[in-house]
């Protein structure tokens, strides 16, 4: 569910007319609805009631200071990879006690600055960086608080072997076999302090066998850890639930139905539950709106040139990912449509946003509305062909405010520097 819509025959976001925005901010852009991340976590909350996890939102999926303060306030941790994403979630007022540190790379460094927060938790993903984060926690006279995530050999079924995470070949979490060992090595460590077990096995899962199958894998684990005497406090399921990019593919399965599946699996386990959802939260929140340059007629193909592009949504690029697209002018019902790629200024084949599209006829100058772009969009953008970061908006009822703006192209250029020699 999202507040996209159209109101006579154009599309707000919320109670704001995106043209207005447009009008404002130029094009492309981002738009996020608060309300829509608001709605989120209200219905992740209301269908996980049974287990009341703490949401550690993946602060990857969409890390603007804005989007990370309206989840700080909604009480949501955070899941981070890095020591960036750590200043940006603490920035915005999420706890350090309400946040896990996920990744297969965290450096001495990064380590060191988490302890100095005293985060929740280190979600460790293999044995050498259980020792490293021993060292650097007993350099610097602290206790780590511990996870092992275990790869529990499980084939999320994603759309695109990129987001899957939970295999035996995947680079992520611990051997299963071999965790028991690794624990109980842990628990004899004088930086460490054991606390929990955890999983994250990919992203846009929307076949939840997965996650059954998963779930059923982590907690026979964990009561073994707990069998062998390790006292365990929490148990993280992860993220990657799955979200509808498509509107005429039948919508993945609901938050309530991950509910349950929670539910079934902690029957008997006396632990507190985490879970890290980045796209359920952010996903559906966010749009890129964009212009059309012009209308090219191919040899056979139609493409509409768009002024937004692979740098700004990378996700039909790298992942062949769908999303929706639409007119911010309503189309009138008997209003032809025709087949189209709509496509970016970038010198790149692959440089498109969607393929194959039937749309009215698109001019230049109107605008057009990429939905599902609120996670994995804006925080994977780019400045390739030296094309600026576009602008974010947030929008509150009829409000919106820039949370970003649009990058200088001077400031781009600005950055590099000519040594002496070549002037
Ligand atoms: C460790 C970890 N947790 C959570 C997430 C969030 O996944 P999603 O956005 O699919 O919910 C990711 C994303 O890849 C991740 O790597």
């Amino acid at each position: 569910m999202h507040h996209f819509s159209y109101q006579n025959h154009v599309l707000f976001a919320e109670d704001c007319n995106l043209k207005e925005i447009a009008k404002q901010v130029g094009t492309p852009f981002y738009c996020y609805s608060s309300a829509t991340f608001a709605h989120h976590v209200d219905v992740l909350n209301d269908a996980l009631s049974a287990t009341k996890p703490l949401i550690c939102y993946a602060v990857k999926a969409n890390s603007n200071q804005a989007v990370l303060s309206l989840l700080a306030k909604k009480g949501c941790g955070a899941d981070i990879v890095s020591q960036g994403e750590l200043m940006r979630a603490l920035a915005a007022g999420i706890p350090a006690n309400k946040i896990v540190f996920s990744g297969v790379g965290k450096t001495d460094e990064e380590i060191a600055f988490a302890l100095s927060k005293d985060i929740l938790c280190f979600n460790i993903e293999s044995e050498p960086e259980l020792d490293r984060i021993n060292a650097v926690a007993l350099d610097n006279d602290k206790k780590a608080h511990v996870s092992f995530r275990i790869n529990p050999d499980v084939d999320a079924k994603t759309i695109n072997r990129k987001i899957a995470t939970g295999k035996k070949e995947n680079k992520f979490g611990v051997d299963y076999d071999a965790a028991l060992g690794l624990y109980q090595r842990a628990d004899k460590m004088d930086g460490i302090i054991v606390s929990g077990i955890d999983m994250h096995i990919g992203s846009q899962i929307t076949d939840f066998s997965s996650f059954d199958e998963a779930m059923g894998r982590l907690v026979d684990l964990a009561k073994q850890i707990i069998a062998s005497g390790i006292a365990l406090k929490h148990i993280d399921f992860g993220g990657g639930i799955g979200i509808p990019y498509h509107h005429d593919v039948s919508p993945p399965p609901t938050p309530k139905e991950f509910g349950v599946l929670m539910e079934k699996h902690m029957q008997g386990l006396d632990l507190d539950v985490l879970i890290e959802p980045g796209r359920l939260i952010a996903g559906n929140a966010g749009i890129l709106v964009t212009e059309a340059i012009f209308h090219k007629q191919g040899d056979g193909k139609s493409f509409l040139i768009v002024d937004a592009a692979m740098n700004d949504l990378i996700r039909p690029t790298l992942y062949e990912a769908h999303h929706d697209i639409i007119p911010v002018d309503e189309p009138q019902d008997e209003e032809m449509m025709h087949n189209v790629d709509i496509v970016g200024p970038i010198c790149e084949s692959g440089d498109y946003l969607g393929e194959n599209r039937s749309l009215p006829k698109v001019g230049r100058g109107d605008l057009i509305a990429v939905l599902t772009a609120g996670a994995y969009g804006a925080v994977q953008s780019g400045t390739y062909n030296t094309r600026p970061l576009v602008p974010e908006v947030m929008v509150h009822g009829d409000q919106f405010h820039v949370i970003r703006p649009r990058q200088e192209v001077e400031k781009i250029i600005a950055l590099d520097s000519v040594p002496d020699w070549l002037k």
